[in-house]
């Protein structure tokens, strides 16, 4: 079995819910349950034996050491983190804890347990990490895109502890030899993606007849990736990835923020119209730009292609239609997250923000 951390978030969610549709082989699942973990995504794996849930800190040693202990898993893919850029411009603190101590608590007791393992076990053991191209800064209007050796230059609190953690990741491999695997993933969009993200927030508010904030000019650039790929690339790598090795993971969708807006208000004047007949682009909205805004994301993914022969499946075109379709589909799941909590922090992050 495999011990997937943050598996009721958006990818670690997704990632669970393709595994066991694709594997007999069963999922401990570790997740604290933030205001970003859902055990409604999960809802389908109830009663299935191949799928064990576990709320819990990756920080906490002695819980971990006895799943560890108990479960033996062959493999750790690491997703839990705090993810929200915004958040972490509000408050930085619980992001050192999770994506630094956090990551450093989990990575010691991964490193106990994997020094008790006899041979063969040892010599199959894998950790993957879980980042971001976030990690690498932010490009010029025609720089090339990141490769695995760009220099890491994080930008905000949130991309700085996510750094911070892939070169412990790496220190780990360097000094211990812990098996470890490392992706850096572009932007991701889907299914039972929270609305405090771009696409699922323009999707919300689209439909409930709210202003569409866009920071700044709205040019800022994104590199976008179907979820379900982003779970495909993470299987690959864990399945044929070279030991200590960095994969990125990306579609080749570069995107102008202002541009995808666009595409979800045609898709929503499409599928459902709006009463009246105006388009959703009238509710555009241009508020006060993200502090240290990064500029353009893109990713070049031809290692993993090249190695381990991974495509993605979905253009953006095709991918970006069924997204919204689902959230059309899925009503209940988006009132459900849309919580005393989550309204705190919508109110927080846009009140007053108009440009
Ligand atoms: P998310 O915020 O939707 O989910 C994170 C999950 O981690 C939640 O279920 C939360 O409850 C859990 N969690 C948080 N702190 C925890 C802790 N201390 N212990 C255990 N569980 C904890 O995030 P996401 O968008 O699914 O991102 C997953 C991972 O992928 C993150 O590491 C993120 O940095 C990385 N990533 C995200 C994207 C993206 O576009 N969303 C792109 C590249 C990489
Ligand atoms: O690049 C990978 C990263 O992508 C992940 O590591 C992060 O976990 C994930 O949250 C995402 O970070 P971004 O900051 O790029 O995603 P977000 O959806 O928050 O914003 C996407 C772009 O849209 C960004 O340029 C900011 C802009 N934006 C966002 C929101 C929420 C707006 O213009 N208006 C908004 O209301």
């Amino acid at each position: 079995m495999i011990l997937v951390t943050g598996g009721a978030g958006f990818i670690g969610a997704n990632f669970v819910l393709d595994w066991l549709a694709q594997h007999d082989e069963p999922v401990i699942n570790l997740d604290k349950l933030t205001y970003a973990g859902n055990l409604e995504t999960l809802a389908r794996l109830q009663g299935d034996a191949r799928h064990v849930f576990v709320q819990g800190d990756i920080g906490d040693a002695a819980l971990v050491s006895r799943l560890l202990a108990e479960h033996r898993p062959r493999a750790v893919v690491n997703f839990a983190a705090e993810s929200h850029v915004d958040r972490s411009i509000h408050g930085p603190e619980d992001f050192i804890q999770t994506n630094i101590v956090g990551t450093f608590h989990l990575l010691e007791s991964v490193r106990a347990y994997w020094g008790s393992l006899p041979g063969a076990e040892r010599e199959a053991f894998r950790f993957l990490h879980v980042s971001t191209d976030e990690v690498y800064g932010s490009l010029g209007k025609d720089d090339p895109a990141f490769t695995e050796n760009h220099r890491y230059e994080p930008n905000s609190p949130y991309s700085a502890s996510k750094a911070a953690s892939d070169h412990l990741v790496r220190a780990y491999h360097h000094t211990y030899g812990l098996p470890v695997l490392t992706t850096n993933c572009s932007n991701n969009y889907g299914p039972y993606h929270f609305p405090e993200k771009l696409i699922p927030l323009m999707i919300v508010n689209a439909l409930a007849g709210k202003a569409l904030p866009v920071y700044g000019d709205g040019m800022q650039i994104r590199d976008w990736l179907y979820v379900k790929d982003h779970c495909s690339a993470i299987r690959r790598v864990l399945e044929a990835g070279r030991l200590g090795e960095v994969y990125n993971v990306g579609g080749w969708n570069e995107k102008p923020n202002i541009e995808i807006v666009h595409t979800v208000c045609a898709l929503l004047d499409e599928l459902r119209p709006r009463a009246g007949g105006q388009p959703y682009a009238a509710q555009i909205s241009y508020v006060t730009d993200r502090p240290g805004h990064d500029r353009r994301y893109a990713i070049d993914a031809r290692k993993l292609e090249a190695e381990l022969g991974w495509k993605p499946a979905e253009t953006f075109e095709s991918g970006i239609r069924k997204t919204v379709q689902w959230y059309l589909d899925n009503p209940d799941w988006v009132a459900h997250v849309q919580s005393g909590a989550y309204r705190e922090w919508v109110g927080k992050q846009y009140s007053g923000s108009a440009a």
